[in-house]
């Protein structure tokens, strides 16, 4: 391997929200920061690079972005997911999040209804109420195995009967890990067109799938899709650049691109800082190796935990996840209510996981792990999620907890 995954990190003057933060979320500041979506990785040193000098440049005004910048992204989809974009349908946002509650807002009502699938990454929900639109949910399904499905029957009743205006998508899904297959994104798309739902895919995960499984952009499937479809995505995930702050949206449609332009000119957030520019055109032009090495890295601790499980903690259930470095890990068997769950993680693991019911009611039971941080961190994190599993084998109920 070139690059060392397992270094040691010191996020001590990081100012990282992961770890400062946690006294926010949790008890307090002093537990192993396994939650929150960024890793506790250096991003490629072709990013750092190009950050470097940047700052040697000394000048640090408005930024312009060359042709290059967006031709970069419409290449990296064109090498990793074959599908071709006009670089001219893109436009830049602050990121995904600010992105969907701004196309929230330009292309729904107040009242209005807006499809998601749950357990889901928890601000598709709050993107909807907080906007004053109203939520409905098609949960997906989990078959005997704990493995996820889109529960098309249900989904198609919710649309036929809500008058939906706009479905929100995770593809690849956070936290479930799933990588859609061709055909359930066909059935998707096929039914958005039927009942005429727009359809926002947020597919900032699309390149974090893990080896054996293919993301498909569900744009790409057919004219139509393209048509009916606004894709989000951004090398933020991928290369651990969260903090930079900006994202890509693909507008097939020429009136929605002018729309939502003018809404980022009257928020003045058109533009990127001079470290995201560099570091974005580097990411998507100079960085395929780091890449590969990481989803190495990445799939070597999924496969950890997951041998860990299988040893030594036998209760708590994992199905590997075809996308993404969050584990969604089902501890339902220990019969815990949601509340007592995350007390237990927190008092007796000493660990932040993020507590599945932040993803929805039916993500009780659950706790979503990140594992995108050196062995070490996984190893420590395994043994405290032990330690707080053992302390439940000798409770003769819950109320001794
Ligand atoms: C599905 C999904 N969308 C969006 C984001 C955040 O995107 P941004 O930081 O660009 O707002 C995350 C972060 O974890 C995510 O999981």
């Amino acid at each position: 391997m070139k690059y060392n995954f397992n270094e040691k990190v010191d996020r001590k003057d990081n100012h990282s929200a992961k770890w400062e933060e946690m006294k926010y979320k949790f008890i307090d500041n002093d537990l192993w920061p396994m939650w929150i979506a960024d890793m506790d990785l250096k991003t490629a040193p072709s990013i750092i690079e190009e950050m470097k000098l940047k700052v040697e440049q000394g000048i640090f005004g408005y930024v312009y972005r060359p042709d290059s910048y967006y031709q970069s992204a419409a290449n990296w989809s064109e090498e990793r997911f074959n599908y071709k974009i006009n670089p001219q349908t893109l436009i830049c946002s602050p990121g995904v999040v600010p992105t969907l509650s701004i196309l929230v807002r330009l292309m729904t009502d107040i009242g209005d209804k807006i499809l998601i699938q749950s357990p889901v990454y928890y601000p598709f929900s709050s993107v909807v109420t907080e906007n004053e639109r109203i939520l409905i949910d098609s949960p997906l399904k989990k078959d005997i195995n704990g493995y996820y499905h889109i529960d098309f029957i249900d989904m198609e009743s919710k649309l036929a009967a809500n008058n939906i205006k706009l479905f929100i998508f995770c593809s690849p899904h956070n936290p479930v890990g799933r990588v859609w297959t061709r055909e359930e994104l066909e059935k998707t798309c096929e039914l958005c067109l039927k009942y005429n739902v727009k359809i926002i895919s947020d597919e900032i995960w699309r390149d974090l799938v893990l080896p054996g499984n293919v993301h498909i952009p569900l744009a790409s499937l057919s004219k139509n899709s393209e048509k009916n479809t606004i894709t989000c995505f951004s090398p933020t995930k991928t290369f651990n650049i969260a903090g930079l702050q900006s994202s890509f949206v693909t507008f097939p449609v020429k009136k929605e691109w002018e729309n939502f332009d003018k809404e980022l000119s009257l928020l003045d957030i058109k533009r990127n800082n001079p470290f995201s520019l560099v570091a974005f055109e580097a990411a998507y032009t100079k960085c395929t190796d780091w890449l590969e090495e990481l989803l190495i890295h990445l799939d070597g601790n999924i496969e950890y935990v997951s041998n860990f499980l299988k040893e030594k903690l036998p209760e708590v259930k994992l199905v590997k996840p075809e996308a993404t470095y969050l584990l969604w890990l089902d501890f339902s068997s220990l019969n815990f209510s949601k509340e007592e769950l995350s007390k237990l993680m927190q008092i007796e693991g000493k660990i932040a996981l993020d507590d599945g019911f932040w993803f929805g009611e039916n993500g009780s039971g659950y706790e979503r792990m990140n594992i995108a941080t050196p062995r070490y961190m996984v190893e420590e994190g395994m043994k405290r999620i032990e330690k707080a599993v053992k302390t439940t084998r000798n409770l003769s109920s819950i109320k001794e907890f």
